[in-house]
């Protein structure tokens, strides 16, 4: 347990952003604090990325284990040259079209790194996010952060700063808060440093747009044993999870619908209080159940289901229920990340339902 301390808050409106609130930000990572700040995709947790100890403080205040490494934040994308080795002609490319933006780079380590930053590997993984807040403290503190999601170690990642302090306060320095983020789903991991380009872990960056790019383009995201060691450890089977068990439901049409109302129907009659993580138009098929039922967003509008994929699977934790049956949105787009997340959520209880038939695959 981290020693408590005084967390700040200071909110910051985007739209004009206060410059005084950036310059103390800024001066608690000079000094080797630990501030949480937004980004276009979820919030970070931030320490000066050339410090140690400073980010060992972030390791601390997450309990996150030290095998799992942090993403390092670039102000622009001519800092590659601070905390890299050397940059490929790829990622040059990659960074002319996707940044700023939700995309990371697995890169060759720069010696200026510390090796916690890297959990003791060669590799170095680098963004620039799109946020104006993130930008802005990132310009004015003039370093590379080392940011994290801020939230505790496999728990759901943070949309807006109450999310943050449900997780940190007393355990971090301060806050910058400054309301909801755009994409909701962190950035999309991709190693330069596997033979052919690999997703280590979908997310923002969907990837027909790698594709477009890149041409070949590997996936390997493959959910793993929590003791192995992991190419990405972001990747263990279990994590993003809410507090209720989830199970997720892949499948088409209302043979997927008819499928979970039925298992949330016989968990009902057991007693159990049952919540449903759906897509908009899911929502009248149900109506009437005595379920709990939250719509994360439209079936055509990933951008929407991503945006509140989290804010949903909190609120089905504040309405206490004992177990979550989420649907599947397809691995087209953003899909691909959001079915990630859930299936991580779901520690893997994935049902696949094919024609009338229901059937459970790595289930528990
Ligand atoms: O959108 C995001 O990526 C957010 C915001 C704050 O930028 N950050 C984020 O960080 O999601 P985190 O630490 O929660 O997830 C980082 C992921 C983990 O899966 C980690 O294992 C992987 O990136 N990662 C970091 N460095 C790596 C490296 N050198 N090689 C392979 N995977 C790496
Ligand atoms: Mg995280």
């Amino acid at each position: 347990m981290p020693n408590m301390k005084e967390t700040r808050v200071i909110h910051i409106d985007p739209e004009h952003i206060n410059t005084n609130a950036i310059r103390e930000a800024a001066a608690v990572l000079r000094a080797g604090g630990l501030v949480a700040f937004p980004t276009e995709t979820v919030y970070g947790l931030g320490a000066n990325a050339l410090d140690a100890e400073a980010v060992a403080g972030i390791f601390t205040a997450k309990e996150r284990p030290a095998h799992d490494p942090l993403i390092v934040h670039l102000a622009e994308t001519r800092w590659l040259e601070r905390v890299v080795r050397f940059v490929p002609a790829l990622a040059w490319e990659l960074a002319e079209r996707f940044w700023p933006g939700p995309l990371t780079l697995v890169l060759p380590r720069g010696p200026q790194i510390p090796l916690i930053v890297t959990a003791g590997g060669d590799t170095v993984a680098v963004r620039v996010p799109a946020d104006p807040i993130a930008q802005e403290l990132l310009r004015v503190a003039n370093l590379p952060v080392a940011a994290p999601s801020a939230n505790r170690f496999g728990c759901l990642s943070p949309t807006c700063a109450e999310d943050v302090l449900a997780d940190l306060a007393g355990r971090i320095d301060l806050v910058l808060a400054a309301g909801a983020t755009r994409v909701g789903v962190e950035s999309t991991v991709l190693s330069l440093v596997t033979l052919v380009p690999t997703i280590l872990r979908p997310g923002g960056v969907s990837r027909e747009a790698l594709s477009a790019v890149l041409g070949e383009v590997a996936v390997c995201a493959k959910p793993i044993g929590d003791k192995e060691m992991a190419l990405s450890p972001g990747t263990l089977s279990q994590h993003y999870a809410p507090s209720a068990r989830l199970i997720l439901y892949q499948g088409q049409g209302t043979t997927l619908l008819k499928a979970m109302c039925q298992e949330a129907m016989l968990q009902h009659e057991s007693g159990k209080r049952v919540g449903l993580l759906l897509a908009q138009e899911d929502l009248p098929f149900f109506s009437g159940l005595p379920l709990i039922l939250r719509a994360a967003g439209p079936l055509a509008r990933l951008d929407l289901v991503a945006q509140s994929l989290f804010p949903t699977l909190r609120a089905l934790d504040r309405a206490a229920v004992d177990l979550i049956l989420a649907r599947d949105f397809g691995i087209a787009g953003l899909g691909l990340a959001i079915r990630d997340r859930l299936t991580r959520a779901a520690g893997g209880r994935v049902v696949h339902v094919e024609g009338s038939l229901a059937k459970f695959t790595c289930g528990d």
